[in-house]
């Protein structure tokens, strides 16, 4: 079919104002799962590796992407972890079978070396806790080993371990997916409630500073979700500052457009988790407005397959190694965008994961480090996403996928800079065959032109990378203009856009 011109309207303005975008919602996570840890940010006999064993080309391709915080140390293996096994001596620390991934833990890296990196690196550490095996005794010694500063029987263990002064981690996580089947010590959304209040409240007298999260549903597809929020919430309302929203999407039917408008879902499911919060804060009467933490998201399906082939019990088996194409990354763009929508209410978000396993960042084994595809809209919504999230008024024409009604091809988001004024419009064009000619009001910022046009594009929607060859990188090369108030761009057909405006003129 010949490549023809649409057309669409975005109208912007300083005051369509959503709220100031919380940098954590640029956050990741690293589980102790196949080669996230080992052979991923840690490789002792790597080239580059540090003086603590940890991968220094990795750490440069982390810190290029801005992480501002990153989940550890799961994930479903936090439910059955120890976290005793991961401090002191290295070479006292025990092998234990893993049985979330069915591997063997070698406890090389635990919460000292992780905080370590982290803080190196400039992460923050959103920590978890173990409410599947275990519950308020071990979260209460774990934060104190964390975050006292010492004259105590854990706070001394940590100072005798050589790291003197405390880590000072401010986020934890109480609990992941705890309603899932999967999940080690499964619990009922009242066993769950109950537990995570008596351990929130446990954590809060070692601890008033800290945020906490309550665990939500594994994701929108759950039989028992939305009940699960509306349960467990009903307990840790008054305890905790966010709840957790996990999503994955898979195009395993081929079928692009119904893919890319998946957005649409993670913005009813976001959407519904307010609603949920919002009737728990009008049924206790509270002032308290309970933020969302989307703490697991990403694309997840190519490796299913080889995974189920992986036998058990090895050390860091290659699992969880999605290969990601050029759709993945138009998805993952739309994905940033629909979070910037909701900057008033989500207020951390982590891409799962970080390194080797469903991640934009990817190894060889004493070897090269690579950038999958989905490494770009991440990159550049990190980067340039930062400042106050406006509300754009869009006009796109429309489509109808399988599982969707009135897709608009154009999905956008604006974020303004006050400081540096600068604003910047995200947007990804979903046709697959057509470009859309964009023309942007942007008559309230008086004396700002474009200074850059980012696209991401590729003529094969299956194009991925790999460590010999970037088939998928972004251009600087769109041919944004701004005249009389208004920006005329061309958004390619199947496109990301990171369209940069700064003020040029007093
Ligand atoms: O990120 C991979 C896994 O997905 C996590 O361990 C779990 O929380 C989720 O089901």
């Amino acid at each position: 079919m010949a490549e023809s011109i649409q057309h669409a309207r975005i109208v912007v303005d300083k005051a369509f104002r959503i709220a100031e975008v919380d940098k954590r919602i640029y956050g990741s996570f690293i589980e102790h799962l196949g080669r996230a840890v080992y052979g991923g940010i840690y490789e002792k006999e790597h080239p580059t590796a540090d003086s603590r064993g940890f991968r220094s080309d990795v750490k440069l391709l982390i810190q290029e992407l801005g992480v501002p915080i990153i989940r550890y140390p799961g994930g479903n293996f936090v439910s059955g972890y120890n976290w005793e096994d991961g401090v002191g001596p290295v070479e006292q620390r025990p092998r234990k079978l893993e049985l979330a991934w069915r591997t063997t833990e070698p406890n090389w890296v635990g919460t000292n070396e992780f905080a370590a990196w982290a803080k190196e690196i400039g992460s923050e550490v959103m920590m978890a806790v173990n409410l599947g095996t275990r519950g308020v005794d071990e979260a209460r010694n774990l934060i104190e080993y964390c975050n006292h500063p010492g004259g105590s029987q854990w706070s001394d263990l940590r100072r005798q371990h050589g790291f003197e002064q405390p880590h000072r981690i401010k986020t934890w996580c109480l609990g992941n997916e705890m309603d899932g089947s999967w999940q080690i010590g499964q619990k009922t959304p009242a066993e769950y409630g109950r537990l995570a209040y008596e351990t929130a409240k446990a954590m809060r007298l070692v601890d008033p500073d800290i945020e906490l999260v309550s665990c939500g549903s594994s994701g929108s597809s759950m039989p028992t979700f939305p009940e699960w929020e509306a349960i467990t919430l009903d307990y840790t309302y008054e305890v905790a500052d966010f709840v957790s929203l996990h999503q994955y999407y898979g195009n395993r039917d081929n079928d692009t457009p119904n893919y890319l408008a998946r957005s649409m879902d993670m913005d009813h499911f976001i959407r519904t988790v307010i609603a949920t919060c919002d009737y728990i804060k009008a049924k206790k009467r509270s002032k308290k407005t309970m933020y969302l933490s989307f703490d697991e998201w990403n694309v997840w399906y190519h490796s299913n397959d080889a995974d189920s082939r992986i036998d058990p019990w090895g050390i860091a088996p290659p699992q969880l190694e999605d290969i990601y194409n050029f759709e993945d990354a138009l998805l993952v763009g739309s994905m940033l965008i629909t979070f910037l929508k909701h900057a008033d209410r989500v207020k951390m978000a982590c891409l799962a994961q970080l390194v080797n396993v469903i991640a934009p960042i990817m190894t060889e084994e004493g070897g090269r480090v690579w950038r999958q595809t989905i490494y770009y809209p991440y990159l550049h919504a990190s980067r340039f996403g930062r400042g106050v999230s406006l509300n754009p008024i869009i006009e796109s024409p429309v489509y109808d996928a399988k599982d969707y009604t009135d897709v608009p091809y154009l999905d956008s988001a604006v974020v303004y800079d006050e400081e540096s004024e600068t604003l910047t419009l995200f947007a990804v064009n979903r046709h697959l065959e057509d470009s859309l000619a964009l023309t942007c009001d942007v008559r309230g910022f008086e004396g700002y032109g474009v200074t850059e046009h980012i696209v991401l594009q590729s003529d094969d929607l299956k194009a991925v990378n790999s460590a010999d060859q970037e088939r998928v990188k972004p251009h600087s090369g769109g041919d944004a203009s701004l005249q009389d108030g208004y920006v005329q761009a061309l958004i390619p057909k199947a496109s990301w856009n990171v369209v940069r405006l700064a003020k040029t003129k007093a």
